[in-house]
């Protein structure tokens, strides 16, 4: 449900390496595309998504509530075409 990468470690390509064995995963069981969402004021991840080639198909507005009753964040909605092998 969610991808992370140990802060000490970050930087270093491994959010890359396993989003792709993520795809490789989907792509064997069937799958055709993925879809995900994530933060809208989370530069780092949706780099990450950018660079593997996921495109911004919706938003969700104020998705991302604060426990402490903060100001809510918005969701964008993306999705990756898997090519096949
Ligand atoms: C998002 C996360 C998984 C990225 O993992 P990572 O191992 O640091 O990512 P990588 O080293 O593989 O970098 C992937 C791309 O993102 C870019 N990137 C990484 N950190 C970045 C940052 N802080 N700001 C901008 N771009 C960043 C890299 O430059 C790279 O882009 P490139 O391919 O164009 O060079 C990691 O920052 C993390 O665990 N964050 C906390 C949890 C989280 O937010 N998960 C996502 C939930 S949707």
């Amino acid at each position: 449900m969610t991808l992370a990468v140990g802060p000490q470690v970050r930087g270093r390509g491994w959010g890359s390496r396993l989003l792709e064995r993520l795809h490789d995963h989907a792509r064997d069981s069937g799958a055709g595309a993925m879809m995900l969402e994530v933060r809208a004021d989370n530069p780092a991840a949706r780099h990450l998504y950018a660079a593997a080639g996921y495109e911004q198909v919706g938003l969700r507005r104020g998705y991302y509530r604060s426990a402490d009753g903060g100001s809510a964040v918005d969701a964008l909605v993306l999705r990756k075409e898997l090519s096949l092998p």
